[in-house]
């Protein structure tokens, strides 16, 4: 999949991110979201999460570890934002991984559900383009 994907790809894919980010600020986020759990859930996902380890700084994934969380391509789920709540929640086992690298629950943290949602919300925030 990456290996098809263009350097200009890149590039415009991340433009489209930062503007789906300010869309959503506007309030296009999922119900029960908002643009205060979206921050709270970056400073969770990059620190106490853990996410970051296997996920990078940016979501965008780490070779042979953590998948691409900002691609809108879900190997899991359809990567609504309940799946991606339920996903924090139960990890990923080894047998359903396409890597085979196991993602404990929680990231193997001890975060909150609260704080779960908050992450979920960030981390649907890297994947949706602004809609009108
Ligand atoms: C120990 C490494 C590790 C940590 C820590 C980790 N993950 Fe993962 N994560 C993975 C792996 C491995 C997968 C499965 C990738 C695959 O199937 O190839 C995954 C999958 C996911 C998926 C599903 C992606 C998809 O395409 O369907 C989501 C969402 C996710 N992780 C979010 C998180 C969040 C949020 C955190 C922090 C609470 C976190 N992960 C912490 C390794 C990790």
């Amino acid at each position: 999949m990456l290996g098809r994907v263009t350097g200009g790809t890149v590039v415009a894919l991340v433009a489209l991110a930062g503007a789906a980010r300010a869309q959503q600020a506007a309030g296009a986020l999922p119900p029960g979201v908002t643009a205060q759990m979206v921050k709270e859930g970056e400073t969770l996902f990059k620190g106490a999460g853990l996410c970051s380890v296997c996920h990078g700084q940016d979501g965008k994934g780490i070779p042979n570890l953590g998948a691409n969380l900002a691609d809108g391509e879900w190997v899991q789920s359809k990567g609504s934002y309940d799946d991606i709540v339920k996903q924090i929640t139960i990890g990923v086992t080894a047998d359903k991984s396409k890597t085979g690298v196991v993602m404990p629950p929680k990231g193997g943290t001890n975060i909150t559900d609260a704080q779960i949602k908050a992450i979920a919300a960030y981390v649907w925030s890297l994947s949706h383009p602004a809609k009108k």
